[in-house]
């Protein structure tokens, strides 16, 4: 009896300590789609079991930009929320204008220097400090495949190079199905366009051109043949492509309408919010020509410095849940992604995630594991946005030479 009642004294004393530190925290994100709204509501459940107060701040857009522009103006006007997808380079441009907060008693705690790949945890710090928490690994140079329809189409074996691909493409063309189902969106065009350069030009000319932005790489012989495979692929597409949203494309592999897809993994998370296997309902295969590199997008919330002690709480608390190895398995399993936390257990992961894991860490010896420039993984935001309007023009206007297309993003790539 006595143990009982001493007991419940300190559980109610624990919930009046949480209660007292309860605060809320905004969370700005794009994560709208099917999948990634399951995976968002799992960090969302984490924070709330903390005691903690949700407030969802989702800005639709794939690939983010309507959710940057949103994130600006509401800095700028003084009310930034307390944390907000961003990543990469951004980041640092973000950590410059004094407004993000140091989160290194969380990270310090939670061990995250041992704890993350070293690349990575650069990519979060400012001046050595962390400002933001990584949320795990994308793989964005993948080519999804509906199975039944590859099989309709008398298509045996994924293909592995462009010329197979082609060849694929048409044969599923004559059996009157969509060959590639695509969305007209630029970071989407770019998303396709960076993996042909990587297919066809290797890692190393990917670097050179696309991160380093050497000029002599972006007007070589092999850029040419980059934009020459691009452009053979958007005949493939169908003219309803323009505008359409990544996740409506998806679905139509997911519904049998189409046969490929060229993106990230997040595209794995709406074959699982489907009920679809992989291996048995669909396909996911390296793009072809880049089974030996790994283009990576590492997405990560930034934290803002926040005035309220309450807040600050719910802050550090989202900050050590979304490095925590429970969300990082739960959230990754539905977002399609990999953790980006060392050492965890794959074992519930698919065969898809598995793969993924295992290149990440090859690549990385080979020289093979390059960063996403579609998805703001290596250059600033105004140089890249400068070369994704050129490459999106390209696509666009057929009447845009192979030429002046190679000349216009070597352009673009001069940006400053
Ligand atoms: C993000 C993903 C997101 C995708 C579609 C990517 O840039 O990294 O988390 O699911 O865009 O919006």
């Amino acid at each position: 009896m006595l143990k009982l009642s001493k007991l419940a004294q300190a559980v109610t004393l624990m919930l009046a300590g949480s209660a007292a530190l309860a605060g809320e925290v905004e969370v700005l994100h794009y994560w709208t789609s099917g999948g990634e709204a399951k995976s968002a509501a799992e960090l969302k459940k984490i924070v709330q079991s903390k005691g903690h107060t949700w407030k969802d701040f989702a800005v639709a857009g794939g690939g983010g930009d309507n959710a940057a522009t949103v994130l600006k103006s509401r800095v700028v006007a003084g009310n930034a929320p307390a944390a907000a997808q961003v990543k990469g380079p951004a980041i640092q441009e973000w950590a410059v204008e004094g407004v993000l907060a140091n989160i290194d008693e969380t990270a310090k705690a939670e061990k995250w220097d041992s704890l993350l790949p070293k690349v990575v945890a650069d990519v979060m710090k400012y001046k050595g400090n962390y400002v933001a928490a990584p949320v795990n690994v994308h793989r964005v140079n993948w080519m999804w495949a509906n199975a039944a329809v590859l099989k309709k189409a008398g298509v045996a074996g994924t293909p592995k190079t462009w010329d197979e691909f082609f060849a694929a493409a048409e044969k599923v063309k004559k059996a009157g199905l969509i060959a590639v189902a695509h969305g007209g969106q630029n970071w989407q065009d770019f998303t396709t366009f960076e993996s042909v350069a990587l297919g066809v030009g290797g890692a190393k000319f990917y670097d050179d051109a696309l991160v380093k932005l050497d000029q002599k790489a972006l007007t070589s012989p092999t850029m040419t043949k980059v934009l020459e495979t691009f452009r053979k692929i958007k005949g493939y597409t169908d003219a309803a492509a323009p505008g359409r949203d990544w996740n409506l494309a998806t679905a139509m592999v997911i519904q049998e309408k189409a046969a490929f897809q060229f993106m990230g993994d997040w595209a794995k998370g709406e074959f699982t919010a489907a009920g679809k296997v992989p291996g048995k309902d669909y396909i996911c295969a390296a793009a072809p020509g880049t089974a030996n590199a790994f283009t990576f997008n590492v997405d990560s919330f930034v934290m803002f410095k926040l005035k309220d002690a309450s807040a600050q709480k719910a802050q550090a608390d989202l900050a050590a849940a979304i490095m925590g190895s429970q969300f990082q398995e739960i959230f990754n399993l539905n977002k399609g992604s990999i953790p980006v936390r060392l050492n965890m257990d794959m074992a519930k992961f698919d065969d898809c995630a598995k793969l993924s894991a295992k290149d990440f860490v090859e690549t990385a010896k080979t020289g093979g594991l390059v960063p996403s420039v579609a998805h703001e993984m290596a250059i600033k935001p105004a140089v890249q946005g400068a070369i994704k309007d050129a490459v999106s023009q390209f696509w666009n206007d057929e009447k845009v030479s192979v030429a002046d297309g190679v000349k216009n993003i070597a352009k673009a790539a001069t940006t400053k």
